[in-house]
């Protein structure tokens, strides 16, 4: 075990050693089942669950190379039936895994729109720098700034020189177009990829003291010609085999490290 770092901050019991409880958040289905048979999780039995009764959320848990790997997904919407895509349920089931597992590391895995302008193309995998929201429209001087809500990611070097993974800014909105006010929100957040939860997963993260980083991988040229939502659905699959790859490469690293080694 390695000794503890002498510029250690407000974090849990793995500064001072291995990591060794991560949280994983996925928003669909989709893209949480190749993950969870990969590290062999297995679900939550009803009356081990950590959640309030009535919730729709999904918990997987196992062990893999050392580590606690509990992934949660925020289920289905009990009357449409769809995955509960979207910040609001983002940030409920992450609070509610933090106070409840106290993980080490959280990674939010999932899908993202690209900027093609900024360099992205199908199929790339990022790992967020920085998180912010663009819809989040207040003009009252700082309430706009509590609105975009931009934060730093858990700085994660050690992860970037060992994997093949690009680095961008990650803009969160609850939508999955991009109106033209979107857009310049995005713009103005200088983001590469946008998705529908990172940034309230990263604002409970840091809330709760909790190192958070966000893999995505991208579905959609959000500055391109095709229709995001048939883009997004003709590319899911394939692209969700690319997250599983990066997310497993990223636990692989994480496994037997510290948080400063990350
Ligand atoms: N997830 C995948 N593609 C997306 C997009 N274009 N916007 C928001 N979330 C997404």
């Amino acid at each position: 075990m390695a000794p503890p770092s002498d510029d250690s901050g407000p974090l849990g019991a793995a500064e001072a050693g291995a990591i060794s409880k991560v949280l994983i958040v996925i928003a669909m289905q989709t893209e949480a089942l190749p993950l969870v048979n990969r590290f062999r999780l297995v679900e939550a039995a009803a009356q081990e669950s950590i959640f309030p009764k009535g919730a729709p959320w999904i918990r997987y848990h196992g062990e893999y190379k050392g580590l606690h790997i509990d992934l949660v997904w925020p289920g289905k919407d009990p009357v449409l039936g769809v995955d509960c895509v979207g910040t609001v349920s983002a940030a409920l089931v992450t609070y509610a895994s933090i106070r409840s597992l106290k993980p080490d590391l959280i990674i939010n895995a999932g899908t993202a729109g690209g900027f093609k302008a900024k360099g992205a193309v199908i199929g790339d995998v990022f790992l967020a720098s920085d998180v912010a929201f663009h819809d989040r429209r207040i003009p009252i001087p700082v309430f706009d700034m509590y609105g975009i809500g931009a934060r730093k990611t858990f700085a994660t070097p050690n992860i970037l020189k060992e994997l093949n993974l690009k680095v961008g800014k990650l803009s969160t909105g609850d939508s999955l177009d991009m109106p033209p006010h979107d857009e310049s929100a995005i713009l103005s957040n200088d983001a590469t990829i946008k998705d529908m939860e990172g940034a309230s997963v990263a604002y409970v993260a840091d809330m709760l003291s909790t190192p958070a980083i966000f893999v995505k991988a991208v579905t959609d040229i959000a500055d391109g010609e095709k229709p995001t939502a048939e883009e997004f659905l003709q590319n899911l699959i394939a692209v969700t085999a690319a997250l599983d790859k990066a997310v497993t490469e990223v636990v692989d690293f994480v496994s037997g490290k510290c948080i400063s080694d990350l």
